[in-house]
């Protein structure tokens, strides 16, 4: 396969890429725009960009052999697939049902889903994910993160989304997290719930340390955690701290876990949302420990601008972790969308163009070359999170996954909301989209 006539990651040049056996054979050259790229066009700050250059050699035109199928990238820009590092497919779809979220509470959100959980089925489960999945897969997206509520006796969503992960492989992959919502250590049996997710099969093991009863449970749950990811070889992921509240310091503990037990890159602290009430001094002596440990971070700016400083009156806080230092500081982070129409958004389409716009709005990311490289966000950083890197990206020999977006580059694509004219998965194409046209009259 060859596509034609792409901008890759925001290059200004238009080249070519070619395919070979589902993987990226060459990158850059085109008869249009031979010998034209210039040098240090890649987007700095942007980790994949840089790398990919490395393997577009912008010098010579790529002609198309005989019976080969040929892309138009219509000047589109070709990035990495999307990548959402954290989202809820078991609880989506499910807003108002019993009950609307009216108070807006994350606390209440978790009242209305106990309720909701009860009436839980495995077809239920699927045909509400595998219309999410839809949904974000028309948007460009090929990599999911699942939290899966295993705080149920039954499992029911859980055994629903390992039969859904196989069906939907060809067009995204997922992995599913051992999620107890309603807490390890405060949940009955909540421990052995846990055991019995790994061993039928979930990926990673998350937690909810807030959440749990008192102070204690959630250090005691976090080491759990840690331990069973570290004896399954799991990844972890753990809603930390989604609370505004100074006084909510579980991050600290899952970092100084992740750092004695070397496993930095495969750990992830979702949400972090009490960090934005933390005082300097304190979040400055933390940012060393969480530098140390190497640990990713997802924030989801939707979800958390929406159900954060709601118990304020005012000031009101932004309830956001602080993205834009952690990223100053070379640590990773990522964004995702949480939740798509349940009790905890009413609002949600899987289009991650939607995420990052609240992201650089809210954690005030508004610069022209901070706009551009934010895609990073939900592309190469969720991959870092989702300890996928070393098979993710636009680059010679790696697996040829990718979306061309109808329009020149990154800045352009978020304040339009553009379409994904393709979606390309191992050299093959899972999504087009034909461009609306509206007529002016
Ligand atoms: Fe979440």
């Amino acid at each position: 396969m060859i596509i034609r006539n792409v901008h890759v990651e925001n290059d200004e040049a238009i080249g070519d890429v070619r395919i070979d056996d589902g993987v990226f054979a060459q990158i850059g050259g085109s008869a249009d725009s031979v010998g034209i790229r210039a040098a240090g066009t890649d987007r700095a700050g942007v980790n994949g960009g840089r790398a990919a250059a490395d393997h577009r050699d912008g010098t010579s035109a790529q002609v198309s052999r005989p019976g080969e199928t040929v892309i138009d990238g219509q000047g589109g820009v070709l990035l990495p697939p999307f990548v959402d590092p954290h989202v809820h497919l078991d609880a989506a779809l499910t807003a108002g049902d019993p009950e609307w979220n009216e108070t807006g509470t994350l606390f209440d959100g978790i009242r209305i889903w106990s309720e909701r959980k009860k009436s839980l089925s495995v077809a239920d489960v699927k045909d509400r994910a595998r219309r999410t999945i839809d949904m974000m897969v028309r948007h460009g997206i090929q990599h999911i993160r699942s939290h899966v509520d295993v705080t149920d006796p039954g499992l029911v969503a859980l055994h629903a989304l390992l039969e859904l992960k196989s069906e939907v492989e060809q067009y995204a992959d997922l992995q599913l997290v051992a999620f107890p919502q309603e807490g390890i250590l405060s949940y009955p049996n909540g421990k052995a719930l846990m055991q019995r997710a790994v061993s039928e099969g979930a990926d990673v093991i998350g937690g909810i340390p807030h959440f749990e009863f008192t102070r204690d449970y959630g250090v005691e749950s976090l080491k759990f955690l840690v331990d069973l990811a570290v004896k399954n070889d799991r990844l972890v992921d753990v809603h930390c701290d989604e609370i505004d509240d100074p006084a909510s310091r579980n991050l600290e503990v899952l970092a100084t876990l992740a750092l004695e037990n070397g496993i930095g890159d495969r750990v992830t602290a979702s949400h972090t949302t009490a960090m934005g009430s933390y005082n300097d001094a304190y979040t400055y002596k933390l940012f060393r420990l969480l530098k140390m440990s190497g640990i990713s971070f997802v924030s989801n700016p939707l979800v958390n601008m929406h159900l954060g400083g709601r118990f304020d009156t005012y000031p009101k806080r932004r309830g956001l972790t602080r993205v834009k230092e952690l990223d100053a500081d070379g640590i990773n982070v990522a964004f995702g969308e949480d939740d798509i129409r349940d009790p905890w958004s009413p609002l949600g389409a899987g289009n991650m163009l939607d995420v990052v716009r609240m992201g650089v709005y809210a954690a005030q990311l508004m610069g022209y070359s901070q706009i551009m490289d934010s895609y990073k966000y939900v592309t190469y950083n969720g991959a870092k999170a989702l300890h996928i890197d070393d098979h993710y990206g636009i680059e010679v020999g790696k697996p040829a996954n990718c979306i061309i977006l109808n329009a020149s580059n990154f800045y352009e694509a978020l304040n339009e909301n553009d379409e994904v004219l393709y979606s390309i998965r191992a050299g093959k194409v899972i999504v087009s989209t034909r461009p609306h046209v509206t007529t002016l009259r």
